[in-house]
């Protein structure tokens, strides 16, 4: 392929709002595999098209971030490799960067993607379905990072551990209860729950009584979670204030979202306000993108942990109220 072509794929990417993007997921939801189907929204939303313009406005990354008070892993340059990893499809990371390095744009959005799934399929020998979802990611990583840095990195795997390779087990695994939440009815209010929050890992997961919040109960895991991440200071989730002020714990539920309390209009004024809500549908009492100290445990749940926070939405526009573009 051409630079030429390339560049007309990339061109053709960066017309394409946040909103059209989220329409093209609409579009391949029915045909990915339900392996990936929320892991897919999840990750658009833990790397929104507004987190990586807001990045480029004229003052430079380093200023923005701090007037969004971003912390955590915000650039997405620097762990695009790694943010894919709680995708099952990540096992097709390289496959995918190649396809897209080779192909050129198409009609729509949603086209482009099944196109670069159909050749990853033909390439790896595997289920179209099983990499819609990655191939989406990979196209708005493309987007993001822009083609030198994306060039660069085409024969880097996804980083850390990967989903097992049999999707259909791993579907089961997060659908089957743990003993308690087979018990529901005979252990009454002392039941406890098993919170996955990473799904990769033998250690992946801590307990809950029922009805703590996650980050209360993610407090009681035992382990060294700040050589993960710096945030995480009182387990596996990061937290700062747990009432809902410092916007650093949200997750994204991959499993298990009905066994969470409804949402409350507090964490979802919240979510607005952080700019999390991207791919939260407004009326979903129990929507996929959560804060984990307003979350409060009734059953199982498998979660992805977000790898940055910050005031996304204030902050940028405030940023572009101070450059007089607003
Ligand atoms: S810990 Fe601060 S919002 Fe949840």
């Amino acid at each position: 392929m051409t630079v030429m072509e390339k560049k007309q794929l990339l061109g053709f990417l960066e017309q394409k709002p946040q909103k059209a993007w989220l329409e093209a997921l609409g579009a391949i939801r029915e045909d990915t595999h339900s392996v990936d189907r929320e892991a897919t929204r999840i990750w658009f939303s833990f790397w929104p098209l507004e987190l990586s313009e807001a990045l480029r406005a004229p003052e430079g990354a380093l200023e923005m971030a701090r007037s969004m008070d971003l912390e955590g892993e915000w650039k997405l340059e620097k762990q695009m490799d790694a943010s894919v990893a709680f995708l099952y499809g990540a096992r097709h990371w390289v496959a995918v960067k190649n396809a897209i390095l080779t192909q050129s744009d198409s009609d729509t959005l949603a086209t482009t993607i099944r196109g670069v799934a159909l050749r990853v399929s033909e390439t790896d020998k595997v289920a179209v379905s099983l990499v819609l979802g990655i191939s989406a990611v990979g196209l708005m990583v493309f987007r993001q990072v822009g083609q030198e840095v994306f060039e660069k990195m085409a024969d880097s795997p996804a980083e850390g551990e990967l989903l097992p390779k049999n999707p259909d087990r791993v579907v089961t695994k997060r659908k089957r209860k743990s003993r308690d939440g087979v018990l529901t009815f005979l252990k009454g209010v002392n039941r406890k729950f098993d919170v996955r929050w990473n799904e990769r890992t033998r250690n992946g997961s801590f307990r809950a009584i029922n009805g703590q919040d996650i980050a209360m109960a993610g407090a009681r895991a035992e382990g060294d979670y700040r050589t993960l991440d710096y945030r995480r200071i009182d387990g596996p989730v990061p937290v700062e204030c747990r009432v809902g002020s410092c916007g650093y714990c949200w997750v994204g539920v991959l499993e298990g979202h009905g066994n969470l309390s409804a949402i409350s209009d507090f964490e979802r004024e919240r979510l607005r306000y952080f700019g999390y809500d991207t791919t939260n549908d407004p009326d979903d009492e129990q929507p996929r993108i959560r804060l984990a100290c307003q979350a409060q445990c009734h059953g199982d749940v498998s979660l992805a942990i977000a790898p940055w926070n910050g005031e996304l939405k204030r902050r940028h526009h405030q940023g572009r109220k101070k450059l007089g573009t607003a």
